[in-house]
Order: structure tokens, then sequence, then C-alpha cells
């Protein structure tokens, strides 16, 4: 059996996962250092990039234990090499590259991104494309042309914010825990999405870009008037109003602009990933934009939503097929460079 072996350390989240030669799973495991970062309101980089040293060993351990199986029974490793920080992408880097020098054997290099788009397809055998995909996630907002599951096209990003991060702004400004995202998710349940009007930041009639950095400080007047230093009393329906007008107006934001994509290019499915896609309300709309349009929608499963090395050893394992290969100079870096094959 030729196993691939997947590392992902981009953010806060140390993941290993093994693979079949068929991209399934054998054994797969996520520490996430979210209680770490919680009491900051954020990722805190130097606090993620040391906990990551700690945590890889035995998060590999675990995953060969759960597969039981053997170092030496795996075939190629993949690795997270960008974008994300810089000082966790090392730490999965420099272990990739030891794990594939000690082993010799052939080193993957994945743009994590890019793994999110994947995520949306690893479960189905058969895909309809080409798809306009989004990623959301608390790092990325991005539109992507997937003509195969190895050539995708990068058509729209955001300009400041991402959405998951808005999401976790948004919550702090209410006092909510962090994460934000699966807070106002839960109580947007029970809030009135047309309270508030929000804005909406189109970008121009056809621009495939995305802005949430205007529609944040539209919240933070909301609640703490307009020079956004008066804080006032916020009662529960209210929180729960804010929670469910603010979510709507990114969502409806998102899918816009998802559909100018579908309707310039004529799209033949969606298809949905990131951390932000776990979003009981944006997956629910998604699936109704997708019905209304008659097109598949490919939602990443809820377990391949946050940051996981599922879906960088199955992007790994088709770039592997397709001849892309990594070396022991390969570096880490927090830009988005592309390593699918032009
Ligand atoms: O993909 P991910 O794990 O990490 C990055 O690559 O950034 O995404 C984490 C982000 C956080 O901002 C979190 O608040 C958001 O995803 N998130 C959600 C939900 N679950 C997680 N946002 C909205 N609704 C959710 N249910
Ligand atoms: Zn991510």
């Amino acid at each position: 059996m030729e196993l691939i072996l997947g590392i992902e350390t981009s953010c806060d989240e140390t993941a290993a996962a093994l693979l079949d030669e068929n991209r399934r799973v054998i054994a797969s495991t996520m520490h996430s250092q979210v209680d770490l970062h919680a009491r900051y309101g954020g990722v805190v980089p130097e606090i993620a990039g040391r906990s990551h040293v700690e945590t890889i060993l035995p998060v590999l351990e675990e995953v060969f234990e759960k597969a039981g199986v053997r170092p030496r029974d795996v075939g190629s490793v993949a690795v997270t090499f960008c974008p994300g920080l810089i000082g966790s992408l090392l730490v999965g880097v420099s272990c990739a590259k030891a794990f594939a020098a000690a082993q010799r054997i052939p080193l993957i290099p994945v743009n994590h991104v890019e793994a999110h788009v994947y995520s949306c397809f690893h479960e189905h055998e058969e895909v309809t494309l080409p798809a306009a995909c989004l990623v959301v996630s608390g790092g990325h907002t991005s539109l992507y042309w997937v003509e195969s599951l190895t050539r995708y096209e990068c058509v729209g990003r955001t300009i400041d914010d991402a959405a998951g991060e808005a999401f976790d702004k948004v919550a702090a400004l209410l006092d909510l825990p962090y994460p934000g995202g699966p807070v106002i998710d839960r109580l947007a349940k029970e809030g009135d999405p047309r309270a508030i009007s929000f804005p909406r930041s189109m970008l121009g009639p056809t621009s495939l870009d995305f802005s949430f950095s205007g529609l944040k400080t539209a919240v933070l007047y909301h609640c703490r008037g307009p020079k956004g230093k008066e804080p006032r009393e916020i009662s529960e329906q209210e929180t729960r109003d804010i929670a469910a007008s603010f979510q709507e107006a990114v969502i409806d934001v998102l899918l816009k602009k998802m559909l100018r994509l579908v309707e310039s290019r004529e799209a033949k499915s969606l298809a949905l990933g990131g951390g932000v896609a776990a979003n009981g309300r944006l997956r629910e709309r998604a699936q109704a934009l997708a019905d209304q349009r008659r097109l598949p929608l490919y939602l990443a499963p809820r377990a391949l939503t946050t940051d996981n090395a599922v879906m960088v050893a199955g992007l790994g394992r088709l770039l592997y097929d397709v001849g892309v290969r990594g070396d022991l100079a390969l570096d880490a870096t927090p830009h988005g460079i592309t390593c699918l094959p032009s």
C-alpha cells in the first residue's frame, strides 16, 4: 500500500492525515490551538508557531498509531507551504522535508487555499466542472474558477478583511467569545436578518473582489454611536438581531459575487469551502441558489471546512499524479503562490 502523508500547520491547527492512493482517508488527526488564542480574540502568530513546534511530533505519532502503519509505508509527503503565518508554516515545512529526506520519498508543496478548494470535491467520485468556487475562512475570502481538480484560477479576493475575520471582530464587539463565527451562526437563528440594514459593499458592477471592512465599521457605529466610542446597553434580542443582520449582509455579498462569476463564465456547478462554509445559513442559501439555477453544489464536508490535513494530502495526491514535486530547498512563504501545473 502506497500512502500519502499530509501535513498542515499554516495557522492555528496542527494536523496530519494519511490517505491511500485512491485518496481514501486511512487516519486523520488535528490539534486546535483555539484555547491558547481565545483570550486575545484572535490568533497570536508567536504563540501559534511555538505551539506547532510542541505539537507536530505528537500529532504525527498519533496519526501513524491510528492508521496502524509505519513511516516506511508512506510513499510521498504533501505539506502546506503557503499562504499563512510564516512561523507556523515553517514548522510543517521543516518537518515534511525531514520526513521526505529520511524516507527518501517525494515532497509535494501544497497551497492552503487551493487545498480548501479541493476539499469541496474530496468526497465526490465524479464532479461536474467548471465550477464557481467560494473559499471563505478566517484568513481568506476568494473566488476560484475550477476547470479541473488540478486547474484553479483565483478570480476574486478580499481587498481588506476576510469574511471569517469580520465574524470574529463583530463577535468581539458584541462581547461574544472567540471564535465568533459559530456563536454568531447560533445567535442569528433567533434574530431578525432584516432588523438592521447594514451596507453590502459590491465594489462596482462587475468586480469579483470582496470588502468587509465597511460592514465591520457599520456594526461598530451601530453598537457604539457615530464615533464608535459610546458603548450602550444592548439587549439579548438586539444582539441576536445584529448577529442575524450582519450575517445576512455577509452572505448576500458572498453569493452575489458567486452569481456574477456563474453568469459571466457559465459555470456548470457551485462549490463552497473554508471555515465560514460551516455556517448553517450560508450553506442553506448556497443550496437554494444552486437549486434555483439547477446546478450541482459541492459543499465541503463539515469536518473539512476548518483547517485539516486531509485536504492537503488529497490535493497533494492529485498533484503528485501530474508530476508536481518540491525539494529540500522548498521554503515556507506567507504569500499565495500556486503550485498547480500551468
Ligand atoms: O478555515 P479556517 O479554520 O481557518 C483559516 O484558514 O482561516 O476558518 C476559521 C474561521 C474563523 O474566522 C471562524 O470564526 C469561522 O471560520 N467560522 C465560522 C463558522 N465556523 C467557523 N464563521 C461563520 N459561521 C460558522 N459556523
Ligand atoms: Zn484555512
